[in-house]
């Protein structure tokens, strides 16, 4: 954010870029960067006694600049920063120099967390408390530091340094933690605090303060909107504390806010609108309370029941009588051949290693003490009313939510792109696979979404053919592997208005970080749950309802204008039924198969927890890894106390990133990251962005987010690579083998490169300075060897334009449809899985044989017995019991992959004998 073009913005104009809103943490730091190195040419030309104006004027911008911004940080705070400021004003470049230096580099370091010194200016060590106040040499500086904000009527420096002093004084050796305040003086400034400064934990709202900032933070107001409950137009001002922790809430639901007052506490305490407050205190008074409170409120955030035990037990002295050899790790330490098993893991992995649930550790199978506490700690993080943790992956939580939900028969309605556990979901619970079709993105060899219009069509036709309540489930990726992402909204509200206890299960196992930043929420299962049922709660909804029910009608399938229309589910029958499954591993910090599943389900205790719980006990090994627990714990901790800051920090740096390819001259010869325009359909993007880049404004990103059916995830970047002469698959070989960068997924012509929490600056521009090494190498081959360009030419127009067609999902065969006569597509596939079992009931045929083009063309059909997937792409082109049909063939015939899971090319196609299905048909 850059406040000084904010300072100067014109009203009305929002001027804020998306790269700004992201970036905000690393622009700071490149400005204390600049500043630094201003101040140090302004010491030394002082000193060799030149005078400078230009510089001094640089410097001058620079600090009237940098001072609305560090007005939302505690440190250094503006009594620093004036104190800095005071230096440079008195022409004391020697001192003023020192100073900014100290700063930049404690913020560099992050030092001003550890120790006392980056916070006494004049001093020379960085970690010498001599000298300090006696508030300082308290501090415990091991513990972990955070902000508070505090919102109050205009406080003068005085008063914030009394109050400052006076929580400080409150300070025990046994806080866990140590905080610093910073004040602001209204609703818009807390905002932007909250939004700006990452490491407030904790806002404490005096009551009684005004709403506008003194700053022109036009671009903000407008965001604040959209946060707010209420129209802060037709706000009173004694509204004014519950309206802001409303704002901050949907903005960082995880922070805790008080509420400081001198009206009658008791009543505000019952009212709805003071839910989200942690507590509310009665004014000033009670200043010791606060502190207590704002100590446990974090410390409620940094427990982690499950990791924590487990630590103390790996420190008891146990023997081991169980069967787990390497606990302990004794088996491993005395051993003559594998000590180096024991020097590379060290011995805490080994301490830690334990099948037991006794002696204070939990089972995950039937959760009671830690693992049930680590359970409700992350569903207060993730939003959901249940949570469990899963130790083999999504492919398996997506299993035990399908089996805890489905009964054989039951129709689902899904995404025939989706990730194969959902595809062995349904064999296992002999559920019927009502297959849709995503967009196709045919140039790049990948899908994106499935249009919502697809999805009602499915609907609307069991509708029509009296199948809809065997519709149980809509099943969806998001969002998917290439960064499409639902309007998980709109989606949920138009199925529920034909079928209103549709239960949901959307596949987030990309997207667990998607919680962390107030962008992204709204699009996901959890944070979309609270949206509709208060939506659904308010009477404006209800006479919304009744005016499209006056209109409409009843739902009629044979009504074609449904599909064009926004459908409103009846507030009176509607359910919300939502599940979600997390790869944690993929996005957060934990183990690898380190998973949850999120729960928010009104009908949960009813009607599904029983199975839910068999469904777990299913698929759930009996000695779960106890590692893998502890790391889901402690990812919850950091997800809730850094989620924001990093995720943040994961979108400036994949925003930079897409820029700096996209727009360098060199790189951009030969390699592109697709934008939202190449990855979208226009008739899915609305009005908004074609392009997402680091200027594009952040007001166009805020409303494409807002209505657009499907947006691109900025942190999943597809760069095609195919420009360049390199199939997916030998230029990830290529990055690896030459680059040491690794990457996971590919298509024909592109890779994916995904970033997260763990990437830094360093990290992005080692891959910018590989495309440019090689773009310059491509550079000159093609200017030195006339052979190689041509081959260049012919190897990139193929990988370009010699695509193959994706096939579509064809049918299941009459043997396994209910109604063969009907338009509806779902089918039994179990019943086609387990005709594989049956040799004799199986053929092979070879692809290329002239029999499979004779059946092809004149039957009788050919039936997979299989499921088909090739990688790339990764996405089941047969599944058992599924028609295979010329386009299908074809497809297999263009891929170039050696990977194809379910076909063997020396034997051929697994299919099914046709007597076999007449005999089943019959059946
Ligand atoms: C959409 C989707 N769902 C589920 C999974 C399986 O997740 P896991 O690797 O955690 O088992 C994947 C894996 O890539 C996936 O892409």
């Amino acid at each position: 954010m850059t406040t000084k073009k904010e300072k100067n913005a014109p009203k009305g104009k929002p001027d804020m870029t998306v790269l700004e809103f992201f970036n905000v943490a690393t622009d700071r730091m490149d400005e204390w960067n600049d500043l630094n190195s201003a101040a140090i040419k302004l010491k030394n030309a002082q000193a060799s006694g030149k005078e400078n104006k230009a510089l001094e004027g640089e410097v001058k911008e620079l600090l009237e600049s940098k001072e609305v911004f560090e007005s939302f940080w505690a440190y250094p705070g503006m009594a620093l920063f004036n104190e800095i400021a005071t230096h440079f004003k008195e022409g004391d470049y020697g001192t003023f120099a020192h100073a900014v230096n100290r700063v930049t580099r404690a913020l560099m370091s992050g030092s001003y967390r550890r120790g006392p010194g980056a916070w006494n200016l004049a001093d020379e060590a960085e970690d010498d408390s001599v000298g300090m106040p006696e508030y300082y040499e308290q501090r415990d500086f091991s513990r972990p530091y955070f902000e508070v904000l505090v919102v109050d009527n205009e406080p003068s420096p005085e008063k914030q340094k009394r109050v400052r002093d006076e929580m400080r004084k409150l300070r025990r050796p046994e806080d866990p933690f140590i905080y610093e305040m910073v004040f602001v003086p209204s609703f818009e400034d807390a905002v932007a605090g909250a939004i700006i400064n990452h490491n407030v934990q904790s806002v404490v709202i005096y009551d009684n303060f005004p709403f506008g900032s003194k700053y022109n933070l036009q671009s903000l107001r407008e965001r604040i909107e959209r946060y707010m409950i209420h129209d802060p137009d037709t706000l009173a001002p004694e509204s004014y504390g519950t309206a802001l922790a409303d704002a901050i809430y949907n903005i960082r639901p995880e922070l805790d806010l008080f509420l400081m007052t001198d009206r009658r506490v008791e009543k505000l305490a019952g009212e709805a609108t003071a839910s989200h407050i942690r507590r509310i205190f009665y004014d000033v008074e009670e200043t010791n309370e606060l502190h207590l409170s704002m100590i446990e409120g974090v410390g409620d955030r940094y427990k982690t029941p499950h990791f924590s035990n487990l630590e103390k037990f790996s420190r008891r002295p146990i023997g081991t009588f169980h069967a787990l050899p390497i606990a302990r790790g004794k088996s491993i330490f005395k051993s003559n051949w594998i000590k180096d098993m024991g020097h590379f893991y060290g011995t805490n992995v080994f301490l830690a290693e334990t099948s037991t649930t006794a002696g204070g550790l939990d089972s995950l199978l039937e959760p009671k003490s830690t693992i049930k506490e680590a359970h409700e700690l992350t569903a207060r993080c993730f939003g959901s009313e249940h949570s469990y943790f899963v130790t083999n992956g999504t492919s398996t939580a997506n299993k035990i939510v399908v089996q805890a939900l489905c009964k054989p028969g039951d129709i689902v309605i899904v995404d025939r792109n989706c990730h194969k556990s959902h595809h062995y979901g349904f064999v296992l619970t002999g559920a019927q696979p009502y297959y849709v079709e995503a967009y196709p993105m045919v140039e790049y060899s990948m899908y994106g979404g499935v249009p919502l219009k697809t999805i009602k069509k499915a609907l609307l036709d069991l509708k029509a053919e009296g199948k809809l309540d065997k519709a149980k489930m809509i099943l969806m990726t998001n969002c998917t592997f290439d960064g499409h992402i639902y309007n998980v909204q709109r989606v949920m509200e138009e199925c529920l208005a034909i079928k209103p206890d549709l239960v949901f299960l959307w596949d987030e196992a990309w997207y667990a970080f998607a919680r962390f930043s107030p962008l992204y929420r709204g699009r996901t299962s959890m944070g979309s749950v609270p949206i509709l049922k208060a939506r659904y709660a308010h009477p404006e909804y209800r006479k919304a309802y009744e005016a499209f029910k006056k209109k409409v009608g009843d739902i009629d399938p044979s009504n074609k204008k449904l599909l064009d229309m926004h459908l409103l589910p009846d507030p009176d029958k509607v359910r919300i039924r939502a599940y979600a499954t997390h790869s944690t591993h993929k996005s957060l910090s934990c183990f690898r198969q380190g998973s949850m599943i999120h729960v928010n389900d009104e009908d949960y205790e009813e009607l599904v927890h029983e199975p839910f719980e068999e469904a777990f006990m299913t698929h759930t090994s009996t000695s779960p890894n106890a590692q893998i627990i502890a790391s889901l714990d402690l990812a919850r901790r950091q997800a809730e106390l850094e989620g924001y800051a990093l995720v943040r920090q994961q979108i400036a740096l994949s925003l930079t990133l897409r820029n700096e390819v996209n727009n360098n001259p060199l790189i951009s010869k030969y390699f592109r990251i697709l934008t939202p325009a190449e990855m979208i359909p226009k008739e899915y993007r609305g009005k908004t962005i074609d392009e997402l880049n680091v200027d594009t404004p952040w007001s166009d990103v805020v409303d494409a987010w807002a209505e657009d059916e499907f947006v691109l995830d900025p942190t999943r970047l597809t760069l095609v690579c195919g420009t360049a002469g390199y199939d997916g698959t030998s230029f990830k070989l290529e990055l690896m083998d030459k680059y040491n960068i690794q990457l996971n997924k590919t298509s024909r012509n592109s890779v994916l490169f995904q970033s997260n929490i763990n990437n830094t600056r360093s990290a992005i521009s080692y891959v910018i300075s590989t495309l440019a090494q090689i773009a310059t190498d491509l550079d000159k081959k093609l200017a030195g060897d006339t052979g190689f360009a041509k081959a260049f030419k012919a190897r990139v127009k193929s990988l370009m334009e010699d695509v193959p067609d994706l096939p579509n999902f064809s049918r299941f065969h009459d043997a396994f449809r209910d109604n063969p006569e009907g338009k509806t597509l779902e089918g039994h596939m179990r019943l086609g899985y387990f005709e594989a079992y049956v040799p004799e009931d199986c053929d092979h045929l070879d692809i290329r044989s002239e029999e499979m083009n004779n059946r092809l063309a004149k039957g009788p059909e050919v039936v997979s017995a299989n499921f088909v997937i090739p990688y790339p792409p990764g996405f089941p082109i047969m599944a058992p019991g599924q028609v295979v049909t010329r386009e299908i063939i074809d497809f297999m015939l263009a891929l170039d992959v050696k990977e194809i899971h379910g076909y063997n090319a020396d034997a051929g196609l697994k299919i099914i004998k046709p007597e076999v299905l007449e005999k089943i048909k019959k059946a």
